[in-house]
């Protein structure tokens, strides 16, 4: 069997990004990856169903039954050590990693943020919010974006971008989905193939 990058997603809602990476597997647009575990810090997220679905083995770290984020962490590092994951996929979780944890795992983690980072992103900007913030200032054109994750909120080394027009008449809603269709489900399985690969080869 080909060599694959064993990679965890970490998730908090209803895992569109992650169907999409899910996706992306079965049809061989991530292939140097393989998704083998998906954890929520979210308990009931529709994103652990879709794992199910797809036969993933799902965890819950409910942060608000860990005394301190330490605890939290340590969870979630055992989980990542059980299943020797070489690749950490943040998809849609809304909790912040500490400086701790991103240290331990040096572009090994990415994300995928809903703006043309530096743009609208950030502590506070997270889901809809980034959409809000892109109306309000009368963008014309917004997107996504997948970067490293450092200790640094949305401050990481780019990997990915994609633009996407603003129409008129937008709501945060509207923006939202065309944000999600034209580009994250698009660049968040692009970038973790190529992550994958470059882990493989030994490239970073
Ligand atoms: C996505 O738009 C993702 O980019 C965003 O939350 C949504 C999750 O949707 N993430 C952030 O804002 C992180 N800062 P999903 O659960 O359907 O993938």
């Amino acid at each position: 069997m080909k060599n694959k990058v064993k990679t965890a997603v970490l998730v908090s809602g209803g895992g569109t990004n992650l169907q999409a990476l899910i996706d992306a597997e079965k049809s061989g647009v991530l292939d140097h990856g393989k998704i083998v575990a998906v954890i929520s810090n979210k308990p009931g997220a529709y994103a652990l169903t879709r794992a199910e679905n797809a036969g993933i083995k799902t965890y819950t770290v409910n942060k608000k039954e860990c005394k301190d984020q330490s605890e939290f962490e340590e969870k979630i590092e055992k989980i990542l050590e059980e299943n020797k994951i070489g690749l950490i996929i943040l998809a849609g979780f809304m909790s912040i990693l500490s400086e701790n944890f991103t240290k331990n795992h040096d572009k090994r983690i990415i994300n995928v943020h809903p703006s043309l980072i530096p743009s609208f992103c950030g502590a506070g900007f997270y889901g809809l919010k980034v959409h809000e913030a892109a109306l309000a200032k009368g963008v014309k054109v917004t997107g996504a974006t997948v970067h490293f994750v450092n200790e640094i909120p949305d401050g990481g080394e780019i990997i990915m971008q994609k633009a996407v027009k603003v129409h008129e008449g937008d709501t945060p809603e509207k923006l939202q989905k065309r944000v999600m269709k034209q580009a994250e489900w698009k660049i968040l399985p692009q970038s973790a193939e190529l992550i994958c690969k470059k882990i493989l080869n030994g490239e970073v």
